[in-house]
């Protein structure tokens, strides 16, 4: 069954805002920060910077390239353009690992999607003011050991999300980018106004752009390609199947531009919104994702205003977070669809009862099931509970697995006039140019990526 009645986008905006959605998630405004600050600020966010130009824009151009030559999703759209090759059944498994990846995601992702929607509610009931030292850091394990809060809270998220995939792209997509993005935007820049008036700038600019090239390893290379493919959405179907809603005369290259361009941007300013006043308070940076759920409001709770903001910075990372679920859960539905196994709206029900066990099994495994392993063949997966395994394998492993089959397909089995035709930049320089990275470079860097992840060199 072909996609003949599959929605486009209303038009190039739409899609960039959609696709500027996915990007900038919770891996720019929860994740970016601390990884700056365990790999010593400036030289890490140069390498990132250098990661997503090298790799990152010509990775998005190949992922929508691959979803819009034929409007299908993931599976379809390798089995279309595999037709006649011996390696189709090849690909059209590579279309599914596609597929698993955001599921993957989704499974822990709407965990945390979940506690950003819970600190926007304590925020605003008041739960994280006048606190003693030491107590936030009890409310977050409290939440953590309550199945019941996280339960509730996962489930919000899925809720909102599966409403608004199952009202389809214009009218539901589209619709609550609008309304989100701008928001998102607009609380960003409070939030870095705010921040900068509070003292804390110049240490902050330091820290961020200052390079100590000594502190760079093999380690911080894996680490900040990891974060460069997370935060724009890569090998994940998200970007083929929001290609594959793309009108056929919008240019991906310029489009993929915007999508990065935008992802990094929001990703280097939640630094200056969180930086600052981490610098001003004399507060420890290196204190992983307790940065945010655990120091931040410690230090809004003792700032002037410091409620409105931790309302605000806690909506931000909610409507970042769902902006994304959005276009994790997407890639499901338009493959059932597709498939012509049932509605829109039928699917979106479906999929949202089974991510709902699989981020409810995530959600336990931080109390009821921390002591259960699924995996235990290797060291590197052992110790690992359910909602860390799954982040571990969909966000690192499979994403760039698909990565590199994506650019080995569209760089050497894909027929180059498909090819020339969707990028639309001619037989020009620039053509060349991303060629060469995306048969050449990106081949030998994502291989040697993967093979050093599962030699356990890369920390998730
Ligand atoms: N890019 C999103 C973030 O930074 C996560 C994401 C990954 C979304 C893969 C879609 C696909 O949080």
């Amino acid at each position: 069954m072909t996609h003949v009645t599959q929605e486009k986008w209303s038009s190039g905006m739409a899609f960039l805002l959609a696709a500027i959605g996915s990007a900038v998630g919770l891996g720019n405004i929860y994740r970016f920060p601390y990884i700056v600050g365990q790999n010593g600020g400036g030289a890490f966010v140069l390498l990132y910077l250098g990661v997503v130009l090298f790799f990152g824009i010509p990775l998005i151009m190949t992922e929508l390239t691959i979803g819009r030559r034929r409007q299908l999703p993931p599976i379809a759209a390798y089995g279309a353009l595999a037709e006649g090759m011996k390696s189709r059944p090849f690909w059209k498994l590579i279309g599914f690992t596609n597929i698993m990846t955001p599921i993957g995601i989704l499974g822990f992702y709407f965990v945390i999607a979940g506690w950003t929607l819970n600190y926007v509610y304590s925020m605003i009931t008041g739960q994280l003011s006048n606190l003693v030292e030491g107590q936030t850091q009890t409310v977050f394990a409290e939440m953590m050991n309550s199945p019941v809060t996280l339960i509730f809270w996962m489930t919000l998220a899925v809720l909102i999300t599966a409403f608004i995939i199952s009202r389809g792209i214009k009218a539901g997509l589209e619709k609550a980018v609008n309304v989100l993005m701008p928001m998102l935007f607009f609380i960003l820049v409070l939030l870095v106004i705010y921040s900068l008036f509070n003292g804390g700038i110049v240490e902050t600019f330091k820290f961020m752009f200052y390079p100590d090239f000594s502190k760079i390893t093999g380690e911080t290379v894996l680490e900040a390609t990891g974060q460069a493919f997370f935060s724009l959405s890569l090998g994940s179907a998200t970007m083929m199947v929001y290609g594959s809603y793309l009108p056929k005369n919008e240019s991906i290259p310029k489009l993929a531009c915007g999508v990065a361009f935008a992802d990094t941007f929001v990703a280097l300013i939640a630094g200056f919104a969180v930086f600052p006043i981490i610098f001003t308070n004399g507060l420890d940076l290196d204190s992983g994702p307790n940065l945010v759920f655990v120091t931040l409001p410690v230090i809004f709770d003792q700032m002037p205003f410091g409620q409105v903001f931790g309302i605000l910075f806690f909506m931000l990372l909610a409507f970042a977070a769902i902006t994304s679920t959005i276009s994790l859960f997407e890639p499901t539905v338009s493959t059932l669809e597709e498939k012509g196994i049932c509605s829109r709206p039928v699917a979106s029900l479906f999929a949202g009862i089974g991510l709902w066990c699989l981020a409810g099994l995530s959600a336990l495994s931080m109390n009821v099931l921390s002591d259960v392993r699924l995996l235990t063949f290797t060291e590197t997966v052992a110790g690992k509970n359910i909602m860390d395994l799954l982040e571990y394998m969909s966000a690192n492993a499979m994403m760039l697995f698909n990565t590199l089959f994506a650019g080995i397909f569209i760089g050497w089995m894909m027929n180059r006039k498909d090819v020339l035709e969707e990028i639309g930049l001619g037989d020009s320089l620039l053509f060349k140019f991303w060629l060469t990275i995306i048969r050449f470079v990106v081949p030998v860097v994502v291989g040697y990526l993967i093979y050093a992840f599962f030699a356990g060199k890369l920390s998730s």
